[in-house]
């Protein structure tokens, strides 16, 4: 059970981050998987805060980037549960910001609304702007009735069903924000539901979950285009049972037109012609072909067998991040923004121990972001295990060794925050497998 106060308000008081909220019973620690709630009860998973720390960090970069444009934002919570994300984003962010945020919790459960709006009154931002209210009904009736700049979708399970009037209601340049847990189908052990869901296939291997995000983006930009608006990923993060990508949209028909440009296959064990197809589309660093890599990307009218097995795809083959948007996700500004200083009589309940771990909590949601945000347009993405054993060279490489001596050799190359240990380069194959092997020649 999660350490916390009883509210004399009525209720069970918790914090997350620098926000108060309040629960009709104890939140469950680290809920890992999609979470339930049974009758009476309110959502509140927080195995999610990491995200909504993100969330948080990502609102602030996209407002001082100019990507919401200069006035009032119009930004929706759309499946709200505790109202946290929303009340979040009005609380952590800095008060010029706030108080230019005009935000809608939505949800289908009254009862989670009523505890929302509760919080938000017992524990209004402490700057007190913004505007914050709450929608009784079904997101994708509500979204329609005004233009969004930011809409976050994080619902059970999958994404899909929401996405279509969510695009529709989008302003001419804002953000969205898409949670899946309905992870055992994006990364390909549920193949039926994955067709059904998202018209795609994926090989059920370590890059699966980078597939899985690179599906849900190849299926935004689909639905994207179809309301003549384009995408551009910011941040995609895999994050225990989740599975989440948020993104730029903007209206523009030329750029909407373009969309197949960013869709194509991943193939697993490439052909030498498919890597050299690969090398002359620009998905793959130039090199030699006399040791073929782990995996290339093809684009969309390359001709392959969609029920090879080796083939993931349709997906989306371009940078999955933006370096901007990831390298503001730094632990100081993190801590700067959501990180909680320690006060005496929290209503929480929380003593100064307490505080610490959550702080770390803060620190760990961006951890290696930044550090990535300099290579995530780079071609490779690889795993250590899959390096060792497609090598034979035993133990695996440590990412940040091999990361050094890809860089000394004048390579651009970078630990990932993917969720296996691994690193990024654009540098020829050839110099990843010498790099490699330098550090653990073959047995
Ligand atoms: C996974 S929870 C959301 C968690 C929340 N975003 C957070 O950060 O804690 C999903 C929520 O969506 C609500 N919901 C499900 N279908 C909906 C719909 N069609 N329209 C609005 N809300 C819906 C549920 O009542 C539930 O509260």
């Amino acid at each position: 059970m999660g350490s916390g106060g009883r509210s004399s308000s009525g209720g069970f008081c918790y914090r997350e981050g620098r926000t108060l909220l309040l629960l009709p019973s104890p939140p469950e620690s680290g809920v890992l998987g999609p979470g339930t709630k049974g009758s009476g009860e309110v959502f509140y998973n927080p195995a999610m805060a990491s995200s909504r720390t993100r969330s948080v960090l990502l609102f602030k970069h996209a407002t001082e980037e100019g990507l919401l444009g200069d006035g009032e934002i119009y930004a929706l919570d759309g499946l709200t549960a505790s109202g946290l994300r929303a009340r979040r984003w009005l609380n952590e962010l800095p008060k010029e910001i706030a108080g230019r945020i005009s935000a809608s919790m939505v949800d289908l459960d009254i009862e989670a609304l009523n505890w929302a709006e509760k919080s938000h009154v017992r524990f209004p931002p402490n700057h007190g702007k913004g505007v914050l209210e709450s929608v009784l009904g079904d997101l994708r009736v509500e979204v329609l009735s005004s233009g969004r700049h930011w809409v976050d979708i994080d619902p059970y399970g999958s994404p899909v069903k929401f996405v279509d009037s969510s695009m529709q209601s989008m302003a001419r340049s804002g953000v969205m924000e898409v949670s899946a847990t309905d992870t055992a189908a994006l990364t390909g052990s549920s193949k039926t539901s994955l067709m059904r869901r998202y018209g795609a296939r994926v090989r059920n291997d370590s890059l699966s979950h980078d597939s899985g995000m690179r599906v849900m983006l190849a299926v935004m930009s689909r639905i994207a285009a179809r309301h003549d608006r384009s995408i551009s990923p910011l941040l995609s993060v895999w994050d225990s049972h989740h599975l989440r990508v948020s993104f730029r949209v903007e209206k523009s028909i030329s750029a909407a037109n373009d969309f197949e440009e960013n869709i194509g296959w991943r193939v697993f064990s490439p052909m030498e012609e498919e890597v050299s197809a690969s090398m002359d589309s620009g998905l793959l660093p130039r090199g030699s072909l006399n040791g073929l890599p782990i995996h290339c990307m093809l684009p969309l009218n390359f001709p392959v067998d969609r029920l090879d097995p080796r083939v993931s795809g349709p997906l989306w083959i371009n940078a999955t991040g933006e370096m901007g948007a990831m390298s503001s996700m730094t632990v100081g500004s993190a801590l700067e923004s959501c990180g909680p200083d320690f006060v005496e009589d929290d209503p929480s309940g929380w003593d100064e121990k307490r505080f610490e771990r959550e702080r770390r909590v803060v620190s760990r949601s961006v951890r290696n972001i930044s550090e990535e945000s300099g290579v995530i347009d780079a071609r490779h993405l690889i795993v250590v295990d899959d390096l060792s054993s497609w090598l034979g060279t035993g133990a695996p490489p440590s990412p940040t060794r091999i990361v050094e001596l890809l860089k000394e050799e004048g390579h651009k190359a970078g630990v990932s925050s993917y969720g296996r240990p691994s690193f990024r380069t654009d540098s020829p194959w050839e110099d990843i497998v010498e790099a490699a092997r330098s550090i653990h020649p073959p047995m």
